[in-house]
């Protein structure tokens, strides 16, 4: 469960986020608007990678400007852009960087970071230099590092723009699977249909706010 109230954000003296206020307990929502519209700053305020100016924003009931820390090993986060993700020299060594908070058994440590490969096909470049892989080699290594973590609420900031079609359907499919609350913001409009609920973002506000097809039929509407 996730609350905002009354939430605002100015960066250089712009409203980016204008006194939002929401619930969000539903398993799979979906954030869509234009362009600069505050999608990827709504996404980072989710886990307190920044708190607002003014209102709150709580997660399972702790507040991000205090439990910033425990928040975000419970909400695993992709970013936008994959290079702000990866940071270890090769893709199981970026894997294995998140498990290794979890203090597991070197075997199980392995284990895990083993099956995430092959969940996300990534088996052979094990050993690549992540940073010369190509964009969306980068952005299934920046999802499998979130989610070999096994986080109970997944924040995805565009997770398939760089995705070939294949890629980004397998990795929907696997976010789809996924039992824990999933938060993905996306201009793929294609794979939120069987969200619970999509939420539109214009201006820094949430224009509206309902059931999938929907929601995203109206913003359609607004675009011609
Ligand atoms: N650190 C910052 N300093 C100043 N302005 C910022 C900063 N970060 C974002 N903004 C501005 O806030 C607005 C919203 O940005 P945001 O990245 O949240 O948009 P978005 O909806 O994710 O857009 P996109 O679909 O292009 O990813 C933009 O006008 C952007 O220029
Ligand atoms: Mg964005």
């Amino acid at each position: 469960m996730i609350e905002l109230d009354q939430v605002s954000i100015r960066l250089q003296d712009r409203i980016v986020l204008d006194d939002i206020s929401v619930s969000i307990s539903e398993h799979r929502i979906g954030v869509i608007g234009d362009n600069g519209s505050g999608k990827s700053t709504f996404a980072r305020l989710l886990n307190g990678l920044i708190v607002p100016d003014s209102g709150f924003v709580k997660v399972q009931d702790l507040d991000t400007r205090n439990d910033g820390k425990e928040i975000r090993s419970r909400v695993g986060f992709l970013f936008q852009n994959p290079d702000n993700q990866i940071v270890m020299p090769t893709v199981a060594e970026e894997l294995e960087l998140g498990l290794k908070p979890l203090k597991l058994k070197v075997a199980d440590r392995a284990r895990r970071v083993e099956e995430a490969l092959e969940r996300f096909s990534l088996t052979h470049l094990a050993d690549r230099s992540a940073h010369l892989l190509s964009g969306g080699e980068k952005q299934l290594v920046a999802l499998a590092g979130v989610m070999v973590t096994e986080p109970e609420i997944l924040v995805c900031d565009e997770p398939t723009t760089l995705l070939d079609r294949r890629n980004a359907t397998h990795v929907m499919r696997l976010i789809a699977e996924l039992s824990c609350q999933v938060i993905v913001i996306t201009h793929h409009f294609e794979h939120l249909h069987d969200f619970d609920r999509v939420l539109v973002i214009a201006n820094g506000k949430i224009t509206n706010d309902g059931p999938a097809k929907l929601t995203i039929r109206q913003y359609m509407e607004t675009l011609t």
